[in-house]
């Protein structure tokens, strides 16, 4: 390939990954529903960062942990539904993650667990 082809080739590839990057549900998830719920919510990732009893390794996994939520498809639900309500959790993990002093109550807000689980949760 010319020096010129290898050039827009390397130039294209970098828009996709950065196009990629910003749009995670381009990426396959790293952790299904049930093991974020496992993680975060059985295990008490999510109640420890609640508390103010976790450290910022914490509550950079927990804002991981629901980047792959959002990332996933719920076994029932309206796809919009499901967006929002991820899109509320994701951006106040990340508050919190980033030392945003109204991120906790916001998260505590944004998790409602009853209300996704009667509009996403299957059997
Ligand atoms: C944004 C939506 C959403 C929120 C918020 C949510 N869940 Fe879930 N949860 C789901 C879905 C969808 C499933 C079913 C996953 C499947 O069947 O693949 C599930 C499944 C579960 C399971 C079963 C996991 C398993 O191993 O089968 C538990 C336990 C659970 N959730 C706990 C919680 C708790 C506790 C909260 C609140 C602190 C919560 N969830 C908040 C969507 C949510």
């Amino acid at each position: 390939m010319s020096k010129y082809g290898t050039g827009v080739l390397t130039l294209i590839i970098s828009f996709a990954l950065g196009y990629a990057a910003s749009h995670a549900n381009y990426f396959a998830p790293r952790h299904s529903i049930k093991q974020v719920m496992r993680k975060a919510h059985k295990q008490g990732l999510l109640k420890d960062v609640l508390n103010g009893d976790a450290n910022n390794e914490d509550r950079r996994e927990l804002l991981s942990l629901y980047l792959d939520l959002a990332a996933n498809t719920p076994p029932k639900g309206k796809p919009r539904s499901w967006r929002d309500k991820t899109t509320a959790i994701v951006n106040a993990a990340r508050a919190v993650a980033e030392g945003d002093p109204r991120g906790t109550r916001a998260l505590k807000n944004a998790v409602n667990c009853g209300s996704c689980h009667r509009e996403h949760k299957g059997k």
